[in-house]
């Protein structure tokens, strides 16, 4: 896929039409090894409803590859879904994900109880988890799946919303510092890259 498809900011100040509120994540997909597998560990081991499992023949370009989209329910009504496309599944897209250099993603429960029911439960399941580690807003545990996504439960502190709001008041102030003091290293590496292309 071409980077001319990304998206910019270049162009910002144009935009005049106001931004409507996004209410949340409706999904948020990935791929996975094997929707049987990806099945066992989302809705019999962490809770999740099976909402849908969708196969179809052929791909959205009308290619013929065989895929399978998933949908599991969260608690809220928001799914996390999956494709099952095995006939480009190369090996490593499924190499553990590094949670800052890749990527990862926080699933949220309401009390201590039910957290350290997920690292008992866990463990049961042989499952190696991380933590809890004390975010001071959030208390969280780190694990993986099977298809080497990083995942995280987290559960609110009790003053999440005071500590957020807090941090809320000064973060477009801590996004100017930050861009001033990590300036050089960004220009830096923009040049090296030039360079070598
Ligand atoms: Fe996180």
């Amino acid at each position: 896929m071409s980077n001319e498809m990304l998206g910019t900011v270049a162009h910002i100040n144009d935009a005049k039409t106001a931004a409507p509120k996004i209410k949340g994540f409706h999904h948020i997909a990935y791929r996975c090894r094997d929707a049987e597998e990806t099945k066992k560990f989302y809705v019999d081991l962490l809770g999740l409803k099976p909402s849908a499992a969708l196969a179809f023949d052929r791909d959205p370009g009308g290619q013929d590859r065989p895929f399978m989209h998933l949908f599991f329910e969260m608690g809220d009504g928001n799914f996390i879904a999956f494709f099952d496309e095995p006939t480009s599944a190369s090996d490593d897209v499924f190499q553990m994900k590094d949670g800052i250099k890749d990527y990862h993603f926080a699933f949220e429960v309401e009390t201590k109880d039910e957290l350290d029911a997920f690292i008992k439960r866990l463990g049961e399941a042989k499952v190696p988890v991380f933590g809890p580690i004390n975010h001071h807003f959030c208390h969280s545990v780190y694990f993986f799946d099977p298809n080497g996504l990083a995942c995280e439960i987290t559960l609110k502190d009790e003053k999440h919303d005071e500590i957020m709001a807090e941090e809320g008041s000064r973060a477009e102030a801590a996004i100017k510092a930050w861009t001033a003091k990590t300036k050089a290293i960004k220009e830096a590496k923009l040049k090296f890259f030039q360079a070598a292309d």
